[in-house]
């Protein structure tokens, strides 16, 4: 076995995460949850959601049988709902399509939704021991620092530098454990803001440390400004009821209950009126409040209103107790907005 993954094993053995709930298991299933998950949220934040989520669906099956609905209630405020509306529509493929036994080749897992080469070499890894390396934030990192190699990683010809490095020094034997070891030493030593070099086990024939290029590895992404949007939110409120609407399924927060938007400069009142066909009691504008997404920074501006419908509005507007709008699918902001509503 090449040093390299060999010092890696030893060192997940004695100092590697091992209580992670997602480490108890080989199914497949809990595996591929967690793997989605931990793709842009932090294991802090993803374990109390895994366990609610295994407790609602235990399986495969129970997963494919849901509601949409019901998987994004309980994705709500991890972020990226494209994650779950993925999740949902894999499980189904794999009860249609390989009779509901998750398939146990990288190759074959690559082929489910929203499943990408890194995450299938994970799970069958983690999960079936296969030889398959893979290629996260975490690995791109140690790698990057460990053989010097420079450029940003979102870059073709990097990136395809780093797979290329990761299948060499991959061990015939342990997998699971090297795998593991590799997400723990990214995310416990080789972190990307004060690396711990001291403690790293392939620390003395680190490129990146010999040369002190550790601060300057991986290189950065080339940085544009993030374009930025302003929209006014309503929160339209009869009594103790809120009206949400449910989000078209593509885009932004696909799927998703929200609330009315609107633009900026719009008269909020005048729209009441003539889109709802509602009476506005009283009107006020709150705090406005910032949410930054991949490609774009979006400023709200929520404005209470207190109406009273009359008529009919178009559409038949859903109408919500404060404590049912909670337990919808809601995005991270809007669910703030409601908390504080309920508060008030
Ligand atoms: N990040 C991605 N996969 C992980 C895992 N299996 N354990 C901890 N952090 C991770």
């Amino acid at each position: 076995m090449n040093v390299f993954a060999s010092r890696i094993i030893q060192w997940q053995r004695c100092h590697g995460r091992h209580s992670l709930p997602w480490q108890a298991t080989r199914d497949p299933y809990r595996i591929w949850l967690s793997e989605i998950m931990l793709q842009q949220t932090q294991v802090g934040t993803v374990i109390p959601y895994y366990a609610r989520f295994v407790a609602r669906f235990p399986d495969l099956g129970a997963l494919a049988a849901a509601d949409e609905d019901q998987v994004l209630a309980l994705w709500s405020g991890l972020g990226y709902y494209s994650r779950a509306r993925n999740l949902h529509a894999a499980a189904r493929t794999i009860v249609d399509e390989h009779a509901g036994i998750f398939p146990d080749t990288a190759e074959t897992i690559a082929g489910l939704p929203g499943i990408g080469r890194s995450t299938a070499a994970a799970i069958a890894a983690l999960a079936f021991g296969r030889a398959c390396a893979i290629l996260d934030g975490n690995v791109k990192r140690v790698l990057a620092r460990h053989a010097g190699i420079s450029g940003w990683p979102g870059e073709r010809k990097v990136e395809l530098a780093l797979w290329q490095l990761a299948a060499a020094r991959l061990p015939q034997s342990g997998v699971e454990v090297y795998t593991q070891g590799m997400m723990d030493l990214g995310a416990l030593v080789c972190t990307r803001g004060a690396p711990a070099c001291a403690r790293c086990p392939v620390g003395d024939d680190c490129v990146a440390r010999i040369e002190r290029r550790v601060d300057e590895l991986p290189t950065p992404r080339p940085r544009k400004a993030l374009p930025e949007k302003e929209v006014q939110m309503l929160l339209l409120v009869d009594g103790g009821r809120l009206l949400l609407e449910k989000r078209p399924p593509k885009g932004i927060w696909g799927g998703l209950w929200s609330l009315p938007e609107l633009a900026v400069q719009a008269d909020a009142d005048r729209h009441c009126r003539d889109h709802f066909g509602f009476r506005t009691i009283s009107l006020r504008a709150l705090p406005r409040l910032s949410h930054t997404f991949t490609h774009f920074k979006l400023h709200i501006q929520p404005v209470h209103l207190d109406v009273r419908p009359e008529g009919h509005g178009r559409p038949e507007p859903v109408w919500l107790p404060f404590s049912a709008a909670l337990a919808a699918a809601l995005p991270a902001p809007v669910r703030k907005l409601v908390l504080q509503l309920q508060a008030a």
